[in-house]
């Protein structure tokens, strides 16, 4: 070890036992980053990590001479000490098959304070490295110069992009082995461009370092000189990454409340994002009431703000039900109050999620049981691409669908890390079962925006009902291509009218020509003309008219969504016949069409029709005549309105 090093460890330990408070106070004013190393041991990542460790002087003398003595004895790397000794618990810890956590690893220059998350890079340790990741500000994607890009390097980089990480340097390992070859580095550079473009990600930087001789990780490398960028090291002291701590939208999850006595109220937690100050007008979700700030008190007395990461003792004017779980936000930006969304999920369960599973969630102070509504897909991680699944199991990730039992008060994890992040519990064993991300679609951040509210009409729906004489209705007929639904949908408008019921036709075909033109028949298409087709239906019921509904609806879970919107007014019609009745009828010769090769995707044929499970009413066209059903479905409509 050189002097140098020796003297500089000498006065920090000297300053440590003799004056801790000027040591501490140096190190607290440092700016602080937090790095997630991705790559796996090949890749010389405990050698870098070590690098860094070394040469910023931050090992004690007697371990660094063990491992001296140990590269002697295991004759790893001639005369030079591995540096992979020092962070080799991580690899004992893999040989002998336990359980793997996450390192945490400190060190410090003059410049900034580091925190390297050293997460095992294979795949079955994926949930460790999203855990980890979760926590960083930049990623660190070593590669192997003589390997260039390969499936684990896009793994890697998806989970960190997943998990929020928005900066990404790509260090180039092992430049020593292929001759220090700017054109090797150029080609690696590339090929992550390319690939990376399919993410989002807001910095990209490319450093070629040997970690083992120490080129571009702390000094320059002579061998190297058509680099122009800095070393690693300080490339990470200099960094400016964008401000992280998110001061526009005001949000105070209650973690406590605080009542000594009767006459105090006292409401703890954290401010995770934007800004309050006292006497500011704030809502209480879910309830959606109105109140002010009245003070607020920290540790060190009242403070007349409070800001991200502060804890805080809030008080309010007005007496509210608040509780923990309760969000406290500001009228101008309130986060999405739902039941429902989508989120991206890591398994980390030896029981694999399925669609019905149910769990609690926990998001920041919230606590809401869950059902798996649908699993929309599960990435290939390797190829960054989408697969068809019924489960995710150990390790996988994959988008899913949930739906809460009570509103769960949240934004999308890209606009709010704390409020769009969360846990699954396992309702058997308690265990963590998984860790997720929210992804509200944009409908929802839009009505966000906008802070709407609901205007209530003078008429009410009930002297609607009086004036036209019976009741709304939506009869929601389902069922393949031919089976015969818009024949019993005009049988049935026109017998509504001989009996003075004003009813109208919601079609499938019809809507597709106007409102829906803009959809076609994929499942995420279907889902949206159903949900376009049901608010219309909850519009005209609103009105007062009877809604005869004709939709091929497919999928159950659309038509689970259409019952939602439209309420208690929804009726379920099962309009049945096989798939060779419907091929034979054929009205709009969509059947031999399709047999001719013109189009993909003709439900029944290649694309799924999911069957009611419990319709309200079934009828078979296939061994009734399309008289006899509407018969049926006249007689149950007028027994409800
Ligand atoms: S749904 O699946 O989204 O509910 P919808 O009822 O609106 O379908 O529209 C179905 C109509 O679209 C059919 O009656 C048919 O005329 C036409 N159509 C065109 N292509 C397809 C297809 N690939 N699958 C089903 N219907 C199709």
């Amino acid at each position: 070890m050189n002097k140098q090093t020796i003297d500089y460890i000498v006065r920090e330990q000297d300053l440590i036992t003799q004056d801790l408070s000027t040591y501490l106070k140096r190190h607290e004013k440092k700016e602080m980053l937090r790095l997630l190393v991705a790559g796996s041991v090949d890749d010389g990542k405990s050698t870098l990590i070590g690098r860094l460790l070394y040469d910023s002087h931050l090992i004690y003398r007697d371990h660094l001479e063990s491992i001296y003595q140990d590269s002697k004895v295991f004759n790893t790397t001639e005369n030079e000490i591995d540096l992979s000794l020092l962070t080799d618990g991580l690899r004992a810890e893999r040989e002998q098959g336990i359980t793997i956590d996450v390192a945490y690893r400190y060190f410090s220059t003059e410049k900034k304070s580091f925190i390297i998350c050293d997460a095992p890079g294979h795949e079955q340790y994926t949930r460790n490295m999203a855990t980890g990741a979760s926590h960083c500000e930049m990623a660190l994607i070593l590669i192997d110069a003589r390997n260039g890009v390969r499936a684990q390097t896009r793994r890697h980089s998806l989970i960190a992009t997943i998990m929020g990480i928005q900066n990404i340097v790509v260090v180039i390992n092992k430049m020593d082995l292929v001759d220090y070859s700017e054109s090797v580095f150029q080609q690696i550079c590339e090929e992550y461009l390319d690939f990376s473009a399919k993410m989002s990600i807001n910095s990209i930087d490319f450093v070629p370092i040997s970690a083992l001789t120490g080129e571009n990780v702390v000094t320059k490398a002579e061998r190297m000189s058509w680099y122009t960028g800095e070393p690693l090291l300080s490339f990470l002291e200099n960094v400016k990454l964008a401000d992280e701590s998110n001061l526009t939208g005001f949000r105070f999850p209650v973690q406590y409340v605080i009542r000594p006595n009767s006459d105090f109220r006292g409401y703890a937690g954290s401010v995770v994002s934007g800004v309050v100050h006292e006497g500011d007008e704030i809502v209480v979700l879910p309830s959606g009431k109105h109140t002010r700030i009245k003070d607020l008190k920290t540790y060190d007395g009242y403070r007349s703000k409070a800001f991200p990461g502060m804890p805080v003792v809030l008080t309010v004017e007005n007496e509210i039900d608040i509780s923990r779980g309760t969000i406290l936000a500001k009228p101008d930006n309130l986060p999405t109050v739902t039941n429902k969304f989508d989120a991206t999920i890591v398994w980390m369960d030896e029981e694999p999620l399925k669609c019905n599973n149910e769990y609690l969630l926990k998001c920041n102070a919230q606590c809401v049981p869950v059902r798996i509504k649908s699993i929309y897909h599960k990435y290939n991680i390797n190829e960054l691409t989408h697969i068809k699944a019924d489960e995710l199991s150990l390790n996988d990730i994959g988008k899913v669908e949930l739906l809460s039992q009570r509103p769960l008060i949240c934004d999308s994890f890209t606009d709010n890390k704390e409020m769009g992040a969360f846990i699954l519990i396992s309702r058997d064993t308690n265990a963590t079962s998984g860790g997720g991300v929210i992804e509200l679609k944009q409908i929802n951040n839009a009505q966000k925006g906008q802070n709407l509210s609901k205007e209530v009409s003078f008429v009410t729906t009930d002297q609607r009902i009086k004036m036209l004489g019976h009741k709304p209705a939506t009869f929601w007929l389902t069922g393949l291509s031919g089976s015969g639904k818009s024949t019993i949908a005009k049988i049935l408008e026109a017998k509504l009218l001989e009996r003075g019921i004003l009813s109208y036709i919601l079609d499938g075909d019809n809507l597709r020509q106007g409102l829906n033109s803009d959809l076609g028949f994929s499942p995420e298409d279907r889902c949206e003309n159903i949900r376009r087709a049901a608010e219309v239906a909850k519009l005209m019921n609103d009105a007062g008219l009877v809604v005869i509904a004709a939709f091929i609806s497919p999928y159950q879970k659309d038509r689970e969504e259409a019952a939602h919107i439209i309420g208690s007014y929804y009726t379920e019609v099962y309009v049945d016949a096989d798939i060779e009745s419907c091929m034979q009828r054929d009205p709009k010769g969509l059947y031999a069409k399709h047999a001719a090769g013109a189009f993909k995707g003709l439900t029944g044929i290649d694309a799924p029709y999911e069957a009611p499970l419990k319709p309200t009413l079934h009828v078979n066209t296939t061994q009734e005549t399309e008289e006899e059903s509407s018969e049926k479905v006249l007689n149950f409509l007028l027994s409800v309105i």
